[in-house]
């Protein structure tokens, strides 16, 4: 049986007057979607920023993909391929699409002397037509819509490996029409192909 993608067991997570995760326990399946509910203040963050490696938990266990996890900083959650998608975007808007989503992961080449934009460009455009997303690799990303910015936002995710995507808030910030786009896109995405070398599965 394959362990499930996310497994949180009795996170406990409290601030300095405030128990904002009261061990809860959340088990995520691979290949399914998750939307967590509840008023504002309920938790629904925090207990993402744990998953994140942005908090450590005040007690309770994190397994990722069957094994459990300490994680430091959101670089170790990333190196486990979970990747986060804030509400508010964290994108470098003179920059272009491209530059963003290889951001400090760039292809490099003469021997780690030089960035290889052909590479990059090409493995973004592979990205986005894998996931279906309609974006152009060498826009600039001030020129973009929100709609679109996070569209890169989530490609960046996946450049760097993410098996598991959070999403905060995803549709605070989009049209009805963009959220309704935004939730197809979810419950369509193949399984990237990472770390692995085998073809994409699309
Ligand atoms: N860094 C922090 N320091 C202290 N309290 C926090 C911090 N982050 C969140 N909280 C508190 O934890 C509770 C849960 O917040 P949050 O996870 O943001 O809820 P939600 O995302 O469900 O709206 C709230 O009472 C919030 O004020
Ligand atoms: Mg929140």
């Amino acid at each position: 049986m394959t362990a499930p993608a996310v497994d949180l067991r009795q996170i406990t997570k409290q601030f300095p007057g405030v128990l904002a995760n009261d061990e809860v326990d959340l088990t995520v399946d691979r290949g399914s979607v998750h939307a967590l509910l509840g008023e504002n203040g309920a938790g629904k963050t925090t207990l993402m920023n744990v998953l994140y490696g942005l908090y450590k938990p005040t007690s309770g266990t994190v397994v990722v993909d069957g094994q459990e996890r300490t994680f430091d900083s959101p670089r170790d959650a990333i190196d486990a391929g979970v990747g986060m998608i804030h509400q508010h975007f964290m994108l470098v808007e003179p920059m272009t699409v491209t530059q963003n989503v290889v951001l400090g992961n760039e292809p490099r080449k003469w021997g780690g002397l030089a960035v290889d934009r052909e590479r990059a460009r090409e493995a973004v455009a592979e990205l986005a037509e894998r996931y279906g997303f309609d974006v152009d690799p060498t826009a600039t990303v001030a020129d973009l819509s929100v709609g679109e910015q996070q569209r890169i936002e989530i490609l960046k995710a996946l450049y760097r490996g993410a098996d598991v995507l959070i999403l905060d808030e995803p549709t605070a910030v989009l049209t009805p029409r963009r959220s309704r786009s935004c939730s197809r896109c979810s419950t369509n995405s193949p399984r990237p192909a990472r770390r692995s070398s085998s073809s994409p599965t699309s």
